[in-house]
């Protein structure tokens, strides 16, 4: 399915990225694996791929690090068809702790979820245009639908990424769609030490099953291929929010 294509995961080397390298790997494509911080678990991933791909270190807040990513991306496999903007950071606090969302919080988590996900767009976008067939996946969270979530930050960072997905399917179209795939819980090392939180915010889960990262791979994959979708928040929850 995604034989020849060239594809872009943000956060590449956990979870919900990791899966969705791998995924896309054995599904033809060749996959940039990007990582800031670790780098054993980027390596794993990386070593998982079935196809060729690359390892790349970049903290996508920063604008010029984007920048070259993208360059290494372009002089390695000569294009790239597909960016999946997974990377996002968050910072537990209770909904009610006010004192606890400093400016410090507000803006860490805004220069990643938010800007650091602009930055990739932006970079990535003279050469998606080039592509027959180009799409980007932004993964948001059910937090930024409803409000609920890890802290009031990252649900208002979430919901920016949601704004970001149809404000951009309008600058992008008709080159390029793009679409945000919400996942509800997904058991990942997001949650570690935090499980009770998890199992509290999720609350009834209609399925009665917590999602595992490849669930969410498989709607990334389908979302960057599906040609008549875009500008869409497709929530992938288990039905929590029903
Ligand atoms: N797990 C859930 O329940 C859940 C629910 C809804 C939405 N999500 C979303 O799913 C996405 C993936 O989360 P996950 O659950 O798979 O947790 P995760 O394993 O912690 O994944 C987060 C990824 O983001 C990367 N990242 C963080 N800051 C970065 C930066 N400045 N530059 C580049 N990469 C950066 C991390 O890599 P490094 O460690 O190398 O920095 C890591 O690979 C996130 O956007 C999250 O908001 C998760």
């Amino acid at each position: 399915m995604f034989q020849d294509k060239v594809v872009l995961v943000t956060g590449g080397g956990t979870g919900i990225g990791r899966a969705t390298c791998i995924k896309l790997s054995s599904s033809g494509a060749k996959v940039v694996v990007n990582y800031s911080k670790s780098f054993k678990e980027a390596r794993e991933t990386y070593d998982q791929l079935t196809n060729e791909g690359l390892l790349y270190q970049a903290d996508i807040s920063d604008e010029i690090q984007v920048k070259e990513m993208i360059l290494a991306c372009i002089e390695k496999f000569g294009k790239l068809d597909y960016l999946v903007n997974n990377a996002g950071i968050t910072h537990q606090l209770a909904m009610d702790n006010l004192e606890g969302a400093t400016d410090e919080v507000w803006d860490k988590l805004w220069d990643v979820n938010v800007k650091g996900t602009f930055h990739c767009i932006k970079e990535a976008v003279p050469y998606l245009k080039k592509s027959k067939d180009a799409a980007i996946v932004n993964v948001g969270s059910v937090a930024g639908t409803t409000g609920l979530g890890s802290s009031v930050p990252y649900a208002v960072t979430k919901s920016a990424v949601h704004g970001l997905t149809k404000s951009l399917a309008f600058s992008l179209a008709p080159k390029v769609r793009i679409n945000s795939i919400v996942p509800g819980a997904v058991k990942t090392r997001w949650w570690k030490g935090n499980e009770e939180k998890m199992e509290e915010l999720a609350g009834r889960i209609l399925l009665k099953r917590i999602a595992i990262p490849e669930d969410i791979a498989e709607s990334i994959c389908y979302a960057l291929v599906q040609k008549s979708l875009t500008g869409q928040i497709i929530t992938v929850d288990n039905g929590q929010t029903m």
